[in-house]
């Protein structure tokens, strides 16, 4: 008895040694820590259980029979994060650089079927060099399966991937069928192919960084949602993400007791907008003013940041605010703020997360440069997506609602449920200076003919009440109540029922 015990636990270890001390050594010396490290810190303590420690692979070819480590490349298993359930992978870097085997992909489809089944998050931490090159299209047929299992559990349960080495090939596309990518700068880079391939191919001579770094992502693709200084924080980070999102699609948002006034009024807000309507002013100011303690966490905030789209919680429960910045480009609505915002919008509908939508927005930016690069599809996937959620949906406009941004950002007209503007708020077809030099080109030549219908539309249309004349405005809300009328909004629509007609899936504009 004795004897098998002690061989159970030698097996063990060995699965545990991985790759072994030196390149366990070369990861540290990196910068990053073993895929195990990594989970300890993800996950509460004691509460990871692990599954398949013992798989080894099945290739002959190459003379990969004589190099078999248990586990094989990725460990797997279920865990707890502040109480609540997860499933996770972590790929082992040192064993064969956390390459994909068909023997490591099947240990990746069982715990994700197990989260689907059970209905928890499912986090991935990548770092690796993509399919097993020695297994050819048994690796190739591995990360079909993982990709075939990310789409059936898309919508259902949240799936979140952090990039904390190199990721290329099928390590790529399956954190792009996720919900959010994370990455650790300078350390982790995700690349369909590499550096030397580039090289080959198209002759261009380009670094990891400038290829799939961190601050490319973030700033410039937006394949990432976010990125963080170290494995540390980025595990640190992802356990608080996790605290605001539902397990499953079966689930509401978790609550958490909140012990802030939700009658709380703020008379800082009363001044927020500032006289001259071209003044910017920063609107994650608001959000923090309203949000319980002030506690967001920002998806993207380098990318599209005329847009701001964060989790925070009124009365305790998890929300989604979609906000304008009128610090970047006026916050006005371009290719990549409607991207950005749709996505965050159609996952907050998929998994029951209220939206509260704020709204200063100048209209979509004109130009060659956003006609040509289609911003018509992708400001059309905004719109789509405010259009089909039926989650419950509270907007402010502070100031500037113009053009079909006004109708885009929540509006009434796309079943917003309550729709409330700040008394500086400005709801027309666009700006007076605009206007009037359209409609009164006649005068063009006279200024001050051109200075009184400019004051002229300003007195008419800058300002609230036509459109709460009409309805489309529930109310106009003194700025200091906004978070007290919005926590008072969201708890009449607790109970809300809304269906859409029964299809087998939309078409939105891809
Ligand atoms: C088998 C691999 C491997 C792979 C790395 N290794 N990638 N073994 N298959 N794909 C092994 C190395 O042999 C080495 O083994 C160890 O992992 C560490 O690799 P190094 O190259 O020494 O590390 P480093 O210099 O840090 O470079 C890491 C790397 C590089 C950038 C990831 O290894 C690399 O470019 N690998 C290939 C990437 C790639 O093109 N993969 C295929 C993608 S195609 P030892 O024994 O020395 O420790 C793909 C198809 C799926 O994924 C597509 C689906 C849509």
């Amino acid at each position: 008895m004795k004897h098998v015990l002690e061989e159970l636990e030698n097996r063990r270890t060995a699965a545990k040694a991985g790759g072994g001390k030196a390149r366990m050594e070369r990861q540290h010396a990196k910068g990053k820590l073993t895929a195990r490290e990594r989970l300890e810190l993800l996950l509460d303590e004691n509460s990871f259980e692990e599954y398949d420690m013992f798989v080894e692979h099945q290739c002959t070819d190459f003379g990969m029979e004589n190099n078999k480590v248990p586990g094989d490349g990725v460990v797997t298993g279920q865990g707890m994060i502040n109480g609540r359930l997860v499933y996770v992978f972590a790929k082992d870097f040192t064993v064969m650089g956390g390459s994909l085997s068909l023997a490591h992909a099947q240990k990746i489809c069982k715990v994700q079927d197990m989260a689907l089944k059970n209905g928890a998050p499912i986090i991935g931490l990548f770092d690796s060099g993509g399919a097993r090159i020695q297994e050819g299209v048994d690796a190739l047929g591995g990360y079909a399966e993982v990709f075939q299992r990310n789409v059936l559990a898309s919508g259902v349960i949240p799936q979140i991937s952090v990039i904390m080495g190199p990721c290329a090939g099928g390590d790529v596309y399956s954190p792009a069928m996720t919900d959010f990518i994370f990455m650790v700068r300078d350390t982790s880079y995700l690349y369909v192919t590499g550096p030397d391939v580039v090289k080959t191919v198209t002759n261009e001579i380009v670094t990891h960084e400038q290829l799939g770094g961190a601050s490319m992502h973030g700033k410039i693709s937006g394949v990432v949602e976010g990125s963080f200084e170290n494995d540390f924080e980025a595990l640190v980070q992802i356990r608080r993400l996790i605290d605001f999102l539902p397990s499953s699609n079966r689930e509401k948002p978790p609550t958490r007791p909140s012990f802030e006034d939700t009658e709380r009024v703020d008379y800082s807000l009363d001044s927020l907008i500032p006289d001259n309507p071209n003044t910017p002013y920063d609107m994650k100011e608001l959000l923090q003013k309203i949000a319980d303690e002030g506690d967001l966490f920002e998806i993207m905030p380098e990318f599209g940041a005329n847009i701001i789209t964060a989790f925070g919680r009124l009365e305790g429960r998890t929300v989604g605010f979609v906000a304008n910045q009128p610090m970047v480009l006026a916050g006005v609505l371009d290719i990549d703020a409607s991207k950005k915002a749709a996505r965050f919008v159609r996952f907050c509908d998929a998994f029951d997360i209220a939206l509260v939508t704020l709204v200063d927005v100048p209209g979509f930016l004109p130009g060659t440069k956003q006609e040509s690069g289609g911003l018509i599809k992708h400001g059309a996937k905004l719109l789509f997506a405010y259009a089909e959620a039926t989650v419950p949906k509270v907007t402010v406009i502070t100031r500037k609602a113009y053009g079909g941004a006004y109708d885009v950002m929540a509006s009434k007209h796309l079943r917003g449920d309550i729709n409330y503007a700040w008394p500086t708020a400005e709801i027309a077809v666009m700006g007076a200076k605009g206007a009037v030099e359209i409609i009164f080109r006649a005068e063009a030549s006279d200024p001050d003919k051109i200075a009184s219908r400019t004051k002229e539309y300003e007195d008419n249309f800058a300002n609230p009440f036509i459109a709460a004349r009409r309805g489309y405005i529930d109310d106009v809300i003194m700025p200091h109540s906004t978070r007290k009328r919005i926590i008072r909004s969201l708890r009449t629509l607790k109970n809300k029922q809304l269906t859409n007609p029964w299809k087998k899936h939309d078409n939105i504009p891809l």
